[in-house]
């Protein structure tokens, strides 16, 4: 069986007999600034092994990991397979809906003509190749744009929420970085558990989160939710940069530490200091601290499918951009400006 392949090639379509071309951003070298590093471009579209499924892409989404994915930062995740000199796949793309166009002969899951969502590589392009198990059918009542926004900023919610953080009815949970792509998700997801939640954002952001379904918000540039006045059954920590002795003043004595994400660690440790620090520390306290590697899996993206269809929850989109835009969305992103999801429209 051979694997899906992203042809990364760059070279005009006729120069590759039999390939149709597509648009799509491409990425050469890693760098930090988007405007530096992406371009639209005309190119082959990527082939399909047997357990393959090209994807017609109708929308993607922009979110931290974007970034990270463009920038090889921190450097840790050249070595995980992204590409240790030059970015592997086309662009950093990664969260996409659209329609299926072809699957290779393994695949039974899906057919021609299915409306998708999922995660995938290289996906701010008219085409996409995509892998079964990291895609599922697109919730029926949603625009692919508010499908696009889903994927893995829903999924790392979802997982933050009832996996790691464990969060039942009736708990306290604040939610730090809840104006963010993946604090949108966990706002709603937690009180669909039944949680009291508290959301955390800057001042522009506060009507957001409350319209979000949040029972308290608390400005950060006003207050600092974890001065130790309130105490939490569970602490989803996505803005990063509070101390871990802080978080744990904030948290009740059994209480849940879920460390999501950060931007303050520089280029080696990125935002894993933290995280490596609380499970270290885990073991000794009756606080239970940890860090989460979310994982891209069908099973959840339908998990949230239920959950989309059913009204539960959904996507909060702040502007959606042409793909030729790709680099303005995300610098629209990393400057601070995102309230929710940046959507890219293919
Ligand atoms: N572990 C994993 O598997 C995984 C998966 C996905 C993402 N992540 C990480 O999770 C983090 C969030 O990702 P995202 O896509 O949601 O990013 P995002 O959309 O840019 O959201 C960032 C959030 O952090 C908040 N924030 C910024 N400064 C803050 C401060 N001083 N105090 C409190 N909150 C602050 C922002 O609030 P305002 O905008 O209101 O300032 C916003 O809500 C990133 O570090 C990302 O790399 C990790």
């Amino acid at each position: 069986m051979t694997r899906a392949t992203l042809r990364r090639s760059t070279e005009p379509a006729h120069d590759i007999p039999g390939v149709g071309t597509m648009k799509a951003i491409v990425q050469d070298e890693y760098g930090s600034a988007p405007e530096d590093v992406l371009r639209l471009a005309e190119v082959a579209r990527p082939s399909i092994g047997d357990d393959g499924i090209l994807v017609r892409v109708r929308a993607a989404s922009v979110d931290r990991g974007t970034w990270h994915v463009m920038a090889g930062l921190p450097y840790p995740m050249r070595l995980a397979g992204f590409g240790l000199r030059r970015p592997k796949a086309l662009n950093p793309g990664r969260s996409v809906a659209g329609t299926v166009e072809s699957v290779g002969k393994d695949v039974t899951a899906f057919k021609p003509g299915d409306e998708v969502y999922g995660a995938a590589e290289g996906v701010f392009a008219e085409y996409a190749v995509a892998e079964a198990k990291r895609l599922a059918l697109k919730p029926a009542n949603l625009s692919f744009e508010q499908a696009a926004a889903v994927p893995i900023s829903g999924m790392t919610a979802l997982q933050a929420v009832r996996d790691q953080a464990k969060v039942e009815a009736g708990q306290k949970v604040l939610i730090i970085g809840a104006s963010g792509g993946v604090g949108t998700f966990a706002v709603q997801i937690a009180k669909a558990y039944g949680a009291e939640v508290t959301g955390v954002s800057s001042t522009a952001k506060v009507d957001l989160v409350r319209a979000l379904g949040a029972d308290h918000v608390v400005d950060y540039s006003q207050e600092d939710p974890s001065d130790g006045e309130h105490r939490y059954d569970a602490i989803l920590d996505m803005g990063g940069n509070r101390r871990l002795s802080q978080l744990r003043r904030a948290l009740t004595p059994g209480g849940r530490l879920v460390i999501v994400g950060g931007e303050n660690g520089g280029r080696w440790i990125g935002g894993f200091d933290r995280g490596i620090r609380a499970q270290l520390l885990s073991p000794f306290v009756g606080q239970k601290l940890g860090s989460l590697m979310a994982s891209e899996n069908s099973e959840d993206l339908m998990v949230l499918r239920d959950l989309l269809e059913a009204g539960t929850i959904t996507s909060a989109i702040d502007r959606t951009y042409p793909l030729a835009d790709v680099p303005a969305a995300i610098r629209h992103l990393i400057d601070g400006h995102a309230r929710g999801k940046v959507v890219i429209t293919v």
